[in-house]
């Protein structure tokens, strides 16, 4: 019996510091020791938004004490972890250095291999840790930052079908729940909301909806939402906005995803497994609305638990393990990297002046 890879994750790449420490068992299915998330939700709540400098602060605050909490609980020692798997980017500059420089020290300290990580494909092998999930396969990626459908064809390697040219989806719900005079991040609450509204009540703009493959763009229909929140009189106003807001984000989701089906298919046509991951994936009504998607077009559908949809290092420990075991590692040089597209060839699509 071979001694199994431990590895330690760690997250600093936004406003969640994390760290998590993963082995896999007998038949290569992963198992999570331990995983450990700090929010800085408390921090940033009265700014409307993540302030990266608080961010960076609330970091190196709490890195310690994190990481030496997730090798308490995951029952092991520091000499027990064969490698260390930090987030190199993309993200906030400032916090990304603290989780790398972290990872970096502990790595060369301890005399064991250092991973760089790529934060997107953390969220793209989340569900690797509770379900069996073979390459080949369609995945839509929707968090605060980033909302793209990827042909993930292998570790590392990654092909864009489609991106949104402005918001990203989690960006639209944080934005909508502000205008509803909701904390960041709203996005969560919207969802609550929307349970009490009457999702027909306003007719919002769905754009690109008939054009741009399965690209998205969400930027219209927060001026549309900025133009019915003047109006709100009453907390049924807000409920019917919300609910109506959900309802339209639902019927962009199932067109697009059609299209990205479409566009996937291409190229693998007998590979038909769809994976969401990211924090919106957490959302009730987006998961059933993709099930039964997927369940029409013949999909598998894979979605990571709840608790691994938002950011955390367990995701991250779970590609150290897969580049520890290809012997992928890094020198304790490697920079933070703040833009750092999965698909290095895709064009660039945000701003004025895209073309569809
Ligand atoms: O992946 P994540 O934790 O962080 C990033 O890497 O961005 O995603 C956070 C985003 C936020 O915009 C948050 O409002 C959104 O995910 N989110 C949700 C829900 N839970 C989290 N959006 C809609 N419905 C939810 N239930
Ligand atoms: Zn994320």
């Amino acid at each position: 019996m071979s001694k199994k890879p431990i590895i330690l994750g760690i997250e600093s790449s936004c406003d969640e510091t994390a760290a998590s420490i993963i082995t896999e068992n007998e038949q290569g299915i992963p198992i999570i020791l331990s995983n450990i998330v700090s929010s800085q939700v408390e921090v940033h709540k009265e700014f409307g938004g993540v302030v990266p400098e608080l961010a960076a602060r609330a970091h190196v605050e709490k890195i310690d004490w994190i990481v030496q909490k997730a090798i308490d609980d995951s029952g092991l020692k520091a000499d027990d972890i064969d490698a260390v798997a930090s987030t190199a980017g993309p993200g906030l500059i400032v916090c990304l250095s603290v989780g790398l420089s972290f990872g970096k020290s502990f790595a060369s300290a301890m005399n064991i291999p250092f991973i760089s990580v790529n934060h997107l494909e953390g969220h793209a092998l989340s569900p690797k840790l509770n379900s069996k999930l073979d390459y080949p396969y369609l995945l839509l990626l929707i968090s605060g930052g980033h909302s793209q459908y990827l042909s993930v064809e292998g570790l590392g390697s990654y092909k864009r079908l489609g991106t949104t040219i402005d918001d990203a989806l989690g960006e639209a719900f944080d934005k909508t729940a502000k205008l509803l005079g909701i904390e960041f991040p709203g996005g969560p609450q919207i969802e609550v909301l929307a349970e009490k509204g009457d999702p027909n009540k306003y007719q919002l703009p769905k754009p690109i909806f008939n054009k741009g493959g399965c690209n998205l763009s969400f930027a219209g229909l927060k001026t549309a939402i900025l133009k019915v929140s003047k109006n709100i009189k009453n907390e049924q106003d807000k409920f019917d906005i919300a609910a109506s807001f959900q309802k339209t984000i639902l019927e962009i989701m199932y067109k697009k995803t059609k299209n990205a089906f479409y566009e996937y298919e291409k190229n693998n046509v007998n590979k038909k497994t769809f994976v969401v991951a990211g924090g919106v994936a957490a959302n009730k009504k987006i998961r059933s609305m993709l099930i039964n998607l997927c369940e029409e077009n013949n999909y598998k559908s894979i979605f990571p638990p709840i608790n691994l949809c938002g950011d955390n290092a367990a995701m991250i420990a779970m590609v150290g393990l897969e580049k520890f075991k290809l012997k992928q590692f890094n020198d304790l040089d490697y920079p933070a990297k703040p833009r750092w597209p999965l698909d290095e060839n895709a064009a660039f699509l945000k701003g004025a002046g895209v073309k569809l």
